[in-house]
């Protein structure tokens, strides 16, 4: 094989860029919220699920409770504020580069990576009502911290529950 021929080159220089480039397309987009559904949640222009800060710090009701269900969930092996452990990668730094669907699929699936001498495993929440009934709230408070949007610790103030909540989490949490 003539690695040196220039057009091989090129074809290897592509198939190394393409995965990067592939990377970037799906990226999360702005966060920034354009509207509010029934239930509450923000969305961001591509429909994805977002935060929202207000000029005085205030949350938004999912972020706020997102920040609740993270620290119950997950917070034990990925650390406090999405700051990453020994044993699991910073949340914070992931939502950067990992988008809302690549982000769900994770949580439901689980995933092992067992090259380099990697035992960690990232558990399946599939079957977990207190994750997966919150799981758009975790994902819009995590994706705030990885936007440096909001500080470390507990939101200090945050909007008032949405009046669809309650009615919109019962529902999932009863489901069989
Ligand atoms: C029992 C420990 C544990 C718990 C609890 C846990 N995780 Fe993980 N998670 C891991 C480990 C370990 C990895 C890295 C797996 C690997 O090496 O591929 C990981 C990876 C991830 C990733 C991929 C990060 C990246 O940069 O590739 C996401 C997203 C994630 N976890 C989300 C969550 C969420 C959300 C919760 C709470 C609902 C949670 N995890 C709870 C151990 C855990």
């Amino acid at each position: 094989m003539r690695i040196f021929h220039p057009s091989l080159g090129l074809a290897m220089a592509l198939s190394l860029a393409a995965p990067i480039l592939a990377h970037a397309d799906e990226a999360p987009g702005d966060p920034a919220a354009v509207k509010q559904d029934e239930d509450g949640i923000w969305r961001d222009k591509a429909g994805d699920p977002t935060f929202k800060v207000e000029a005085d710090g205030s949350v938004d009701w999912e972020t706020y409770s997102g920040f609740r269900r993270y620290h119950s969930e997950c917070h034990v092996c990925h650390g406090p504020d999405g700051e990453g452990s020994s044993y699991a990668p910073a949340l914070k730094n992931s939502l950067k580069t990992i988008p809302y669907a690549e982000f769900y699929g994770i949580v439901v699936s689980g995933r092992k990576d067992f090259m380099n001498g990697n035992d960690k495993v990232m558990p399946t929440f599939a079957e977990n009502k207190n994750v997966m009934c919150y799981l758009n709230d975790i994902y819009v408070y995590l994706r705030a911290r990885s936007q440096d949007s909001i500080p470390r610790g507990r939101p200090a103030q945050h909007a008032a529950k949405p009046p669809g909540f309650d009615a919109a989490q019962e529902k999932c949490m009863n489901a069989s």
